[in-house]
């Protein structure tokens, strides 16, 4: 069982949950690897997916690990609902549950949403992104797949490349890695990485080329120029030539490294697409694993409420 209602943040949760919740995603991994795809393990529990911001990712695969478990859905965009005449998070989510929902899965720009709802509804939340606070089932795919490929997280060496400022990807990571025993670096331009990140553990790099001659895992992330409200480096040409994950980057490192990008890409910026589709890539691994590990973190939270 794990120790929380709700799946918020990483930061609330212990390693044993996330153990719990690997250790889970094995036995579901398998499940959709069969011939019969699906269990009955939430039949009878009715899902709400509340997308407020665009998704493709993560919203396809709670809604495939909702049905794999056969749950009951409904979906919610706010761009084609009542939100748009000025209703409030409070009120629609509220009318929704009135239609008797145990779950509900949430993706907003505010950050500190799902902890909002969690506090003022009766139901059990699971956090889709909260502006760039956290993206808790993320990061939960991301050392699931880092831990497919070591086999374990204690004592691996990540570097979280790029947009750690706008990032909820890179804030969730650095809690769940070091939670379980990697080791963390954040890597950009200075203007991309919070002035005090060191305060969670982690160190700074402003250097691409030795970051990647220390690291085993390569986690490159988006640039977020829809939340940048600033010029943060001259051009995307500079961003590229600096910070950019290329082929010929990565040779004269001379060694194999896992590459990591939890989507959507910006091909040509962050990341090559010789290295996006390389062999060194396990970006489609990872949203493979998003459907197994999603699985289990409804199963978990759902648990919650057959008690
Ligand atoms: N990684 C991720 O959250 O992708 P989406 O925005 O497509 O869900």
């Amino acid at each position: 069982m794990l120790s929380t209602d709700h799946l918020i943040s990483i930061k609330e949760l212990q390693k044993s949950d996330l153990e719990l919740i690997f250790n889970t995603a094995d036995e579901f991994k398998a499940v959709i690897n069969r011939p019969i795809k699906k269990v009955p393990s939430l039949r009878d529990i009715t899902v709400a997916n509340l997308f407020f911001e665009n998704s493709t990712r993560t919203k396809l695969s709670f809604e495939l690990a909702e049905k794999r478990l056969s749950a009951d859905i409904i979906n919610f965009a706010s761009s084609s609902s009542s939100v748009k005449k000025g209703e409030s998070l409070v009120d629609t989510v509220n009318n929704i549950l009135a239609m008797k929902v145990d779950v509900v899965v949430i993706r907003h720009s505010y950050p500190g949403a799902a902890q909002f709802l969690a506090n003022e509804v009766q139901a059990r939340i699971i956090n889709a992104g909260d502006g760039a606070h956290e993206h808790p089932t993320q990061a939960i795919l991301d050392a699931y797949s880092i831990r497919e490929k070591f086999g374990t997280l204690e004592g691996v060496k990540v570097a979280i490349i790029g947009d750690i400022v706008h990032s909820r990807v890179a804030l969730s990571n650095i809690f769940c890695l070091q939670k379980l025993g990697a080791k963390v670096v954040v890597c950009g331009p200075k203007t991309l990485i919070p002035k005090h990140i060191q305060s969670l553990g982690v160190e700074v790099s402003y250097n691409v080329d030795e970051t990647l001659a220390w690291c085993d895992v390569a986690m490159v992330l988006r640039i977020q120029l829809e939340r940048q409200e600033a010029s943060y480096f001259p051009s995307l040409r500079e961003y590229r030539t600096y910070f950019g994950i290329d082929r010929q980057r990565l040779e004269k490192v001379g060694k194999d490294l896992v590459i990591m990008h939890p989507g959507p890409i910006n091909r040509g910026v962050e990341i090559s697409s010789d290295v996006a589709d390389g062999p060194f890539s396990i970006i489609l691994d990872q949203v493979e694993n998003g459907v197994a590990t999603r699985m289990a973190g409804l199963f978990h939270v759902s648990e919650k409420i057959r008690k």
